[in-house]
């Protein structure tokens, strides 16, 4: 198949190729401080009053990026399963913003939840990968995250070039709607994302992820925790691991490991601890506990981070502002899922039973 080149599978191609990805993506969307979206003029948003994402699968974790970082800003968002709209929405009116968060721009439940949000007056944008799309296209706007065509099943690059689009766009509705509360540190974190794409090619030259996969890719289950921003990733990071290697995979968010899930910690059971050098310490403290019953834990953590010390592996991360380090970390997390499903040899860019895009509902 030509379009591997080198590589023996899509998704490993799609991983390795984030750098130039993200690059595009980010490409002339911060000027002076300031973010900017072609064809969204400065007070586009500023009669926005709540912000609803909607989306699922990979694309859902993505938004909860979203989510957290507008919420931090002073700005109302929610993060709705796409499939759940019906249930979850509450109230919407011509102020409500919905944002679709759609890599292939045609997901039914996606498509269908921007439907009733339109109907009830809401206004619409989509974020997706695909030019010419049904969500781009019926949408009020759209925004491109510019990642490239991603031909494997599991979302990888695209994941990475959703959270950061999604991540300027949270800065640039803040921009507009009058009662925000822009971040303190907003310049030292745009500064931060320009490092963004070589960050991530140092993980992809450096990293260990084939070893550990190979220490542990028998093992009776995995669990995945991280707080805040971690929390998406540990979610995202449990998701993939499932995805293509059949095997039971969950994440949680640090805090509600004790709350159940410690129950299933065993020596068989490996846990990653993504750390952002954020909110860090529910992760270290409920990762502390998993190992205390025996749970090999790994540290997906810079260097000199407090959590590395207590863990039996580290997949390292460069030290970067807390609101990309994520995106490192599951850099990290897809290629161990990627070298634990090749030494089960499954059909890593084809996994049974999934699609790339569901146009079902
Ligand atoms: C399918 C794919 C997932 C993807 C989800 C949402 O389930 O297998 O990888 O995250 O659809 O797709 P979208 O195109 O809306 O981002």
């Amino acid at each position: 198949d030509a379009g591997k080149g080198e590589y023996d599978h899509y998704m490993a191609k799609e991983i390795d190729t984030q750098p130039t990805a993200l690059s595009n993506t980010i490409e002339g969307r911060v000027e002076d401080g300031n973010v900017a979206f072609e064809d969204l003029p400065t007070g586009t948003f500023a009669d926005v009053e709540t912000v609803q994402f909607v989306a699922c699968g990979t694309s859902y974790h993505a938004a909860m990026y979203g989510n957290q970082l507008l919420r931090s800003a002073g700005v109302r968002a929610d993060v709705l399963r796409a499939s759940e709209y019906d249930q979850t929405a509450g109230p919407v009116d011509e102020n409500t913003l919905v944002v679709a968060v759609t890599q292939s721009g045609e997901t039914a439940d996606t498509l269908d939840a921007v439907r009733k949000a339109t109907d009830r007056g809401a206004r619409s944008l989509a974020v997706t990968n695909v030019v010419g799309s049904t969500a781009a296209r019926e949408a009020d706007d759209a925004i491109y995250i510019r990642a490239g065509p991603e031909v494997g099943v599991a979302a990888t690059k695209t994941f990475s070039s959703q959270a950061v689009t999604l991540a300027l766009l949270t800065q640039r509705i803040a921009a507009d709607v009058p009662t925000a509360t822009p971040v303190d540190d907003r310049e030292a974190m745009l500064e931060a994302l320009e490092d963004l794409p070589e960050h991530v090619e140092t993980v992809l030259e450096t990293t260990n992820a084939e070893s550990l996969a190979r220490e542990y890719f028998d093992s009776d289950s995995y669990f995945f925790i991280g707080n805040g921003l971690g929390h998406s990733v540990a979610l995202e990071g449990a998701l993939k691991f499932k995805e293509i290697t059949y095997e039971h995979a969950e994440g949680f968010a640090s805090g509600e490991l004790k709350h159940g899930p410690l129950a299933l910690v065993t020596p068989e059971t490996p846990l990653f601890a993504v750390a952002t050098g954020g909110d860090d310490e529910k992760t270290k403290t409920n990762a502390i506990e998993a190992r205390t019953r025996g749970a090999p834990i790994i540290a997906v953590a810079p260097d000199d981070h407090p959590l590395a010390d207590a863990a039996d592996w580290q997949l390292s991360i460069p030290d970067t502002h807390p609101v990309w380090a994520g995106l490192l970390a599951n850099v990290q997390l897809q290629l161990v899922s990627y070298h634990a499903a090749a030494l089960l040899d499954r059909p890593i860019d084809k996994p049974r039973n999934l699609a790339k895009s569901v146009t079902v509902e």
